[in-house]
């Protein structure tokens, strides 16, 4: 069976991409800010994961203020850049998992969240500066995406509580497709930050760290936040950390933080960063591949439900 080993937080930072795209990653300033993700990336490379389920916003790339879905779950075959209004990033297409992403819009849609279903959509630095601070920058990115792209930009986004509700609605999908997969989930955007107005640069710390403690040790807590505590304590775009909070209702309840960087500042936002381990997931594929025959059992067993 399929099934998710370990969930990633990222801030996704445009300025960050901008960095890589045009060569100024080894400059001090960004230097502070990816030398973070460099244990991050060794990890990736050993995780391995056959396929990336990515939370992320939309920054009215694909989605003009004409249809504002508030979650829309990526079910096509690829994924090209957007033009973010400076032409779309020099990265690869993102290649989707479109059978993984039909089994969990079924699953979730049918477990009373109703997604929207995207069969054509470019995708924004929401989604691939995240990519690359955990893959670099290789020709072709190493595994197939699902994308879930989030409403945070337009008045009423998911609350909290919803997003963590998504989150274990998506572990019960992958959990019941048949297919041996090891899949990690990203949580994308963040941490404080504020980009207009009289507030426009705030930076919260204490807040960020508190809810990066939360994210290890007590995500219940952080579901009861509510819209306005976000944005009071943590900017205008703050808000983007209700994504992270899909990808913790996704994993365990004991997963474990295997590690954490937070810098300040990048553009306008502080960087935060967490990975969580599901105990007694990582790898073991051999094991699974072995119970393979009960494996096969599975989409008769979830017709008949
Ligand atoms: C900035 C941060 C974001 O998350 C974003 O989507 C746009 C801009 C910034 O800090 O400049
Ligand atoms: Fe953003």
């Amino acid at each position: 069976m399929a099934k998710i080993i370990a969930g990633v937080c990222s801030s996704h930072v445009p300025a960050i991409g901008a960095a890589l795209d045009n060569g100024k990653s080894g400059e001090p300033y960004w230097q502070r800010v990816f030398s973070g993700f460099e244990p991050s990336k060794k990890w990736m490379e050993k995780a391995k994961p056959d396929v990336c389920i990515i939370v992320y916003n939309d920054h009215a790339s694909a989605f003009s203020m004409d249809i504002v879905p508030t979650f829309a779950l990526g079910c096509a075959a690829e994924f090209p850049p957007a033009d973010e209004g400076w032409g779309p990033r020099p990265v690869p297409t993102v290649k989707g998992h479109p059978e993984l992403a039909a089994h969990i819009a079924q699953s979730v849609i049918l477990d009373e969240f109703d997604l929207t279903i995207v069969n054509k959509m470019e995708v924004d630095h929401g989604l691939t500066v995240p990519m690359n601070l955990m893959f670099g920058q290789p020709k072709e990115w190493p595994c197939p995406v699902i994308p879930l792209a989030v409403n945070v930009v337009l008045f009423p986004p998911p609350t909290a509580k919803r997003c963590f509700k998504l989150g274990q609605a998506i572990r019960k999908a992958v959990e019941s497709y048949p297919e041996d997969l090891n899949v990690v989930i990203f949580g994308t955007g963040g941490m404080s930050h504020q980009i207009s107005g009289p507030r426009a640069g705030l930076i919260n710390s204490k807040f960020d760290k508190a809810f990066l403690d939360g994210m290890a040790k007590d995500p219940k807590k952080l579901t009861r936040l509510k819209h306005v505590e976000f944005m009071r304590e943590a900017g205008a775009e703050g808000i983007e950390m209700v994504m992270w909070l899909i990808m913790r209702g996704a994993m365990d309840d004991d997963a474990k933080e295997v590690y954490r960087f937070y810098t300040v500042p990048a553009s306008n936002t502080a960087v935060g960063h967490i990975i969580l381990e599901n105990p007694g997931k990582m790898g073991g594929k051999k094991k699974s591949a072995a119970k393979k025959p009960a494996a096969k059992k599975a989409p008769a067993r979830l017709a008949a439900e």
